[in-house]
C-alpha cells in the first residue's frame, strides 16, 4: 500500500543542485510542499524557480547546516512556509578539501568540518524536526550516506568517517524512535553525475554515473511507500540492477547485496 506525500511538508538539505535538487523536483511533482536548504542563494533560487515552473511548490532557506545558530531558524522558517514537516532529507554534504587527501595529510580542522556538515548538522536538524514528528505520531527522515561509509577507500577518510557515523546515528535514532510512528532510514545513492562526484573524481567517465533524477525517483518511492523499515540501509545502484538492495538495521551494503 502506498502512502501519499501529496500536500506533505518536506525539508531537503543541499537542495540547490545534484541529488537534493532532483529530490526537491520529484517530491514537488508528487504534490509535496518543498523547502530546500543550501548556502548559495543564486543556485538555490534557481532550483526553487525550476520547481515553480514545473507547477510545484518550493521555498528556499539560505543556511549552512553546520551552523548551530541556523538549526532552529531552518526548522522555524520551514514550518512557517509549509506547515508541519512530515519528511526530512539530510542530504547536504561536504567532501572536505579536494583533491582528496590521505589521512596523514588531513588537517584536524578539515575532519572537524566534515563532521560538522555531514554528522552534527544532520543530528541537530533531526533533533529539531523529529520532536514535533513524535508529537504528531508520524514522519519520515532520510539520511543520505555513501559506500565510503562501509569501504575503506584511501583518501576518503574524513568524508567516509562522517558518513559511517551518520549511518550509525541513524540506526540508533531508528531504534529509539520505534513505536512513535517516526521512521528513519539511510540511503546510499550510488555514484551520480554531480558536482560532488566531479570534484572527487574529475576524470570519471560521466556516462557511467547515474542521473540524480533517476536516483531521486527511487528515494521518493521509498518515502511515499511504507515498505522500507526504520533503520534500514537502502543501496541504490541505478543502471546496475533493477532493484534496490535493502539491508537490515545494522547491515552493510555488501550484506544487503548478497
Ligand atoms: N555524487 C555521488 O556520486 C554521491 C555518491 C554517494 C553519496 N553521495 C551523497 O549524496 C548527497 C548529495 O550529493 P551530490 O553529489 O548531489 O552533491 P552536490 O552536487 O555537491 O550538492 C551538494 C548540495 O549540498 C549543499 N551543501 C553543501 N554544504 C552545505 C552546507 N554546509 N549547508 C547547507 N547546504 C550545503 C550544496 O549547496 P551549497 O554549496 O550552496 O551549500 C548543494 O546543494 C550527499 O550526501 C553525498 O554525500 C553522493
Amino acid at each position: 500500500m502506498k502512502t501519499s506525500i501529496a500536500g506533505r511538508g518536506v525539508l531537503v538539505t543541499g537542495g540547490s543542485r545534484g541529488l537534493g535538487r532532483a529530490l526537491g523536483l520529484a517530491l514537488a511533482r508528487a504534490g509535496a510542499r518543498v523547502v530546500l536548504v543550501a548556502r548559495h542563494a543564486d543556485e538555490l533560487t534557481a532550483a526553487v524557480t525550476a520547481i515553480g515552473a514545473a507547477g510545484g511548490e518550493a521555498h528556499a532557506i539560505v543556511a549552512d547546516v553546520a551552523d548551530r545558530e541556523a538549526t532552529h531558524a531552518i526548522a522555524g522558517q520551514a514550518a512557517a512556509a509549509v506547515g508541519a514537516i512530515d519528511v526530512l532529507v539530510n542530504n547536504a554534504s561536504t567532501l572536505g578539501p579536494v583533491p582528496l587527501r590521505l589521512l596523514l595529510d588531513t588537517d584536524c580542522e578539515d575532519l572537524e568540518r566534515a563532521l560538522a556538515v555531514n554528522l552534527v548538522g544532520p543530528f541537530r536538524l533531526t533533533k529539531a524536526i523529529a520532536g514535533p514528528m513524535v508529537l504528531r505520531g508520524g514522519g519520515t527522515i532520510v539520511n543520505v550516506t555513501s559506500d565510503a561509509a562501509t569501504e575503506a577507500y584511501e583518501r576518503w577518510g574524513a568524508y567516509g568517517a562522517s558518513k559511517a557515523a551518520l549511518e550509525q546515528l541513524g540506526r540508533i535514532w531508528a531504534a529509539e524512535l520505534a513505536g512513535t510512528g517516526v521512521r528513519l532510514f539511510n540511503v546510499d545513492p550510488g555514484e551520480m553525475d554531480t558536482r560532488m562526484h566531479a570534484d572527487a573524481i574529475p576524470d570519471a567517465d560521466r556516462a557511467e554515473l547515474a542521473d540524480p533524477a533517476r536516483v531521486a525517483a527511487r528515494i521518493v518511492a521509498r518515502v511515499a511507500g511504507n515498505d522500507t523499515a526504520a533503520g534500514a540501509r537502502v543501496t541504490i545502484r541505478v543502471g546496475l540492477s533493477g532493484a534496490d538492495a535493502v539491508g537490515p538495521a545494522g547491515g552493510t551494503a555488501a550484506e544487503a547485496a548478497r
